[in-house]
């Protein structure tokens, strides 16, 4: 290290000294142990989120989060100098860099990257890398002049500026999240009872379309009417939670991916595939949708059928993962034929993350279910056969975008670790709790 490049992102696990084993919040930590107060004019002043754990077996998140960080900081050295308007995307085999995309309403990926800064500030506080996140998130800020592309706007605001909203408090953040939630709301049909995920899409699919990705969404409408918007939101995002409750799952808990329903007056016509292998196929991704939209929406109104059916949507998840893989990360399709059963890493992502926060909401063994298999399932993804380690600068191989178009076919995908890293933060923070 030399005055521009710290030490940063060290995990000294099991350390012992004398005999004693050192880590950070062990009862009467002696100061000498950091290196901040070891030698502070000198070493410490070069050094940045050195972490020390002691392992007792468990699954130890912060072995994967000093690993995330170490990702991010390469990233970002690629990626300068910035131009913030360019959003990694994905990695597809034998590349080592992000592939960019322009930020705009109709790239709908736009702001994971900024969340999962706003998300390694929180971990490691470095003032790069909040600088960093700052820039990307403000070149999201033209979106709300202008009018909803489509559902996605939610996936684009949530992530950059709700997230960059939980660690600045920032009012411009606020101001912006609100106008969004507004703009978003106008894509509501009052008949249906939901939001029109694709305006574009409404002639392929012969009427008003949802699609499960949209339960996200909704998150933007909940806080919204917590932070002084307007109570409607709250209306919109339960109406849409209940209509899609009613329609947009078969018997077993398994949903379809597009619910379609007549624009005029509402009923609802099918059910179909857009990323799955089939209409009537569980399409990895989009359960994980509805495992993280159910445990969101209980959050917002503690409203018990939101609650169990969230459990609902998990069991059969949880039931057909353990029938069709070989481990705690499901084939992009449960029903996906022997030929093309590659492995989904996103949707994993998006189901710990969801389940850690499920596991807070119902009692004794079926909360150690969840956060059990959360646990699993981030301990499989920290693992070399998900890590992407030195193949190329994400957290994470083996996602699948989009199957049936051929697209993203097993990369390396921003949204995968995007859910990976609040999935290990939700983790530590119920571990440290
Ligand atoms: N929201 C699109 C996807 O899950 O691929």
């Amino acid at each position: 290290y030399d005055d521009s490049r710290k030490v940063r992102n060290i995990v000294f696990e099991n350390l012992k000294i004398n005999g004693q084993a050192i880590y950070d919040d062990m009862p009467g930590k002696p100061r000498w142990y950091s290196p901040a107060d070891y030698v502070p004019m000198y070493v410490g002043n070069h050094t940045e989120n050195i972490v020390f754990t002691h392992s007792t077996g468990a699954f130890n998140p912060d072995i994967p989060l000093a690993y995330c960080a170490s990702k991010v900081n390469r990233a970002l050295e690629q990626l300068r100098p910035y131009d913030f308007t360019m959003m990694p995307r994905n990695i597809l085999e034998g590349q080592y860099q992000w592939n960019l995309r322009k930020a705009k309403a109709e790239e709908w990926c736009s702001g994971f990257w900024p969340g999962i800064l706003w998300m390694d500030f929180n971990y490691t506080t470095s003032e790069a890398v909040h600088k960093a996140a700052t820039g990307y998130t403000d070149a999201l800020a033209f979106l709300v002049g202008q009018p909803a592309f489509d559902h996605d706007l939610g996936f684009l605001i949530i992530n950059s500026f709700l997230k960059g909203y939980e660690q600045t408090k920032d009012s411009r953040y606020k101001r912006i999240a609100l106008r969004a939630a507004d703009t978003l709301a106008t894509l509501f049909n009052n008949k249906v009872g939901t939001i029109l995920s694709w305006p574009r899409h409404v002639k392929d699919y012969g009427g008003h379309n949802t699609i499960m990705d949209n339960m996200i969404n909704l998150e933007l409408l909940f806080w919204a009417s917590q932070n002084e918007g307007s109570k409607r939101l709250y209306d919109i995002a339960v109406r849409h939670a209940e209509t899609t409750l009613r329609h947009h799952f078969r018997p077993d808990g398994s949903c379809y991916h597009v619910a379609v329903y007549d624009t005029l007056d509402g009923h609802f016509i099918k059910g179909v595939t857009h990323q799955g292998y089939s209409d009537h196929s569980m399409w990895s991704r989009g359960q994980s949708w509805a495992i993280y939209g159910y445990t969101m929406v209980y959050r917002y109104t503690h409203d018990q059928r939101f609650l169990d059916f969230a459990q609902r949507v998990t069991d059969i998840y949880l039931k057909r993962l353990h029938e069709t893989s070989d481990d705690w990360i499901p084939i992009w399709d449960m029903d996906a034929p022997a030929s093309m059963q590659e492995k989904d890493a996103s949707a994993a992502c998006v189901v710990a993350s969801a389940l850690l926060e499920l596991s807070q909401y119902v009692d004794g063994k079926k909360a150690n279910v969840y956060r059990d298999a959360a646990t699993n399932m981030l301990s499989d993804l920290s693992s070399p056969r998900y890590q992407s380690g030195e193949n190329n600068v994400a957290f994470l191989m083996h996602s699948v975008g989009h199957h049936p178009a051929g697209s993203e076919i097993d990369a390396s995908i921003v949204y995968a670790d995007y859910y990976y890293i609040e999935a290990l933060l939700r983790l530590k923070k119920l571990i440290t709790k």
